[in-house]
């Protein structure tokens, strides 16, 4: 009888609680529908361009635009880049090109045409019949246009991060893209790291089993750097903008190993930030702004951004450009068999059940905590990513960031001489960018549901599974 009970019990709690749980997802879908944004319908007999392909190019005739801190490297880093002609430099200032030509002197190549003097300037060199790529490494207000501008007429574009700021611009962006049939790339940088590129390998490989959540961040104090940015644009854009406005550096690893539109898509997002107290302190202090005027800025010291996908996986995404933390791109990978952590110290935990005839070291495993040092190593030289076994070397000697820029620019050399679709397409462009727009109206609706619209418009599981193309 007494068994009789329990087991009427425990059936009586397995019910309600289904119930319980049936009600709630219902209830909660009705009560926080996500609020959604224009999504504009695809103009008829436009294609998309996911997996896009275009005939090889032999010899990659490049255009660089905008010439301040970061465009520099860029061209001396196409030098040490074989198959490519440097054909012409852009920036308002005359001085800029003419230091820049000097890195085209010293490496031994011909001066590229020169275009200056004027905010317009750089569309005649858009308007070049003898460019394949223009590369744009311009402030952020001017991204969308350059790139439409280059497409327009016939280019392919590769535009620093973020390459667009708003969801106007990002579906001007997506639609020329699409109109003119051109690859259109952002320049992330981040998912070359050495670290990151190993665990994306790792996790292709199923070393953590299904990954369920990824992290990411851009946290790092710029106040050396507010009194660089030409035009003050950067503080600018910060004093006018809530919501992640440097999503991509966190945003792009974590897509990656989450095989977005490869499969899986991001289906709503909630922001939220904090006050801003460094910046308004920093421009009083460092500038002699009134505590009134200072204090008339609108993105938060911390941004947060928490997004769901489609197949129920989760990402965390952080900016905070002014607290004196150390350099953080947060980036984690956590998964139904293991983790993986680049900051503060890299480590990976792994459960060693899954391992099999002591390699890598079973003796040495622990899924409480991180692998030794020794595990790892052999770990990450066991799982180097076919990029980095061929490019290492040459990357750690021309640089930039450690060598990850060198690797960005080569794959999209790599990729173009060899009519592969490039590392990136314009829906991750898209996607890793839109934090800010759609953080925005989540911050100002308190932290409300913003539903993140499917940039493909259809296509996000047509391909299975995030891959890096190669040569057969
Ligand atoms: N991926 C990374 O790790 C990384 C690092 C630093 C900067 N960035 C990005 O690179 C871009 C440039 O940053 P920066 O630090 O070099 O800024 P910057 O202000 O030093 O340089 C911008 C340059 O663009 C030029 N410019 C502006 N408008 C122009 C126009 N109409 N025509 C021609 N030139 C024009 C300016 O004169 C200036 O020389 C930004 O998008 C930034 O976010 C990326």
């Amino acid at each position: 009888m007494k068994k009789l009970i329990n087991l009427l019990m425990v059936l009586a709690l397995i019910l309600s609680g289904c119930n319980t749980s049936k009600m709630y997802k219902k209830n909660e879908y009705k009560a926080f529908q996500p609020i959604q944004t224009n999504v504009p319908v695809r103009p008829k007999g436009q294609k998309h361009v996911l997996g896009l392909t275009v005939p090889k190019i032999e010899t990659v005739r490049v255009g660089f635009i905008g010439l301040g801190m970061r465009g520099p490297g860029a061209v001396n880093r196409f030098t040490n880049i074989p198959g490519t002609e440097i054909v012409a430099l852009c920036d308002i200032y005359p001085e800029r090109v003419e230091n820049t030509q000097k890195i085209l002197e010293k490496a031994g190549f011909p001066r590229a045409a020169e275009y200056s003097g004027s905010e317009d300037a750089w569309k005649k060199l858009c308007e070049r019949d003898d460019i394949d790529l223009v590369y744009i490494v311009t402030d952020w207000k001017n991204h969308a246009d350059m790139m439409i501008y280059a497409m327009e007429h016939g280019k392919h574009v590769a535009c620093e991060v973020p390459a667009a700021m708003t969801l106007d611009e990002i579906w001007r962006v997506i639609n020329t893209a699409e109109k003119t049939q051109k690859h259109c790339i952002q320049l992330e940088n981040c998912v070359y790291d050495f670290f990151e590129l190993t665990t994306l390998n790792m996790a292709q490989k199923g070393l953590f089993g299904e990954i369920l959540h990824a992290e990411g961040a851009y946290i790092h104090n710029l106040a050396e750097f507010w009194d660089y940015y030409e035009g003050d644009w950067r503080m600018e854009f910060n004093k006018e903008f809530r919501g992640d406005v440097y999503a991509t550096h966190g945003m792009g690893p974590a897509c990656q190993v989450l095989d977005i539109h490869r499969g899986d898509k991001m289906n709503y997002l909630v922001s939220m930030d904090n006050k801003p107290v460094n910046i308004p302190e920093y421009l009083i202090e460092k500038r002699g702004l009134s505590p009134d005027s200072a204090y008339d800025f609108q993105n938060g010291q911390n941004t947060m951004t928490i997004i769901r996908t489609e197949n129920g996986k989760t990402m965390h995404i952080q900016h905070d450009v002014s607290s004196p933390r150390p350099y953080s791109r947060m980036y984690q990978v956590s998964g139904s068999k293991g983790f993986a952590q680049k900051y503060p110290i890299e480590g990976y935990a792994l459960d060693g059940n899954e391992l099999k005839d002591g390699n890598p070291d079973l003796e040495n495993l622990s899924s409480h905590a991180f692998v030794s040092n020794d595990v790892k190593n052999e770990l990450m030289e066991k799982y180097k990513h076919p990029i980095h076994q061929e490019l290492e070397e040459i990357a750690k000697k021309v640089g930039g960031h450690g060598g990850m820029d060198f690797i960005m620019d080569y794959r999209l050399v790599y990729c173009l001489q060899n009519g592969l679709p490039l590392d990136m397409d314009v829906y991750d462009l898209a996607e890793w960018c839109c934090l800010a727009d759609l953080g925005r109206i989540s911050i100002e609706n308190n932290s409300a549901p913003v539903a993140i619209p499917d940039f493909t418009r259809g296509h996000w599981n047509d391909i299975k599974g995030y891959r890096h193309a190669f040569v057969k």
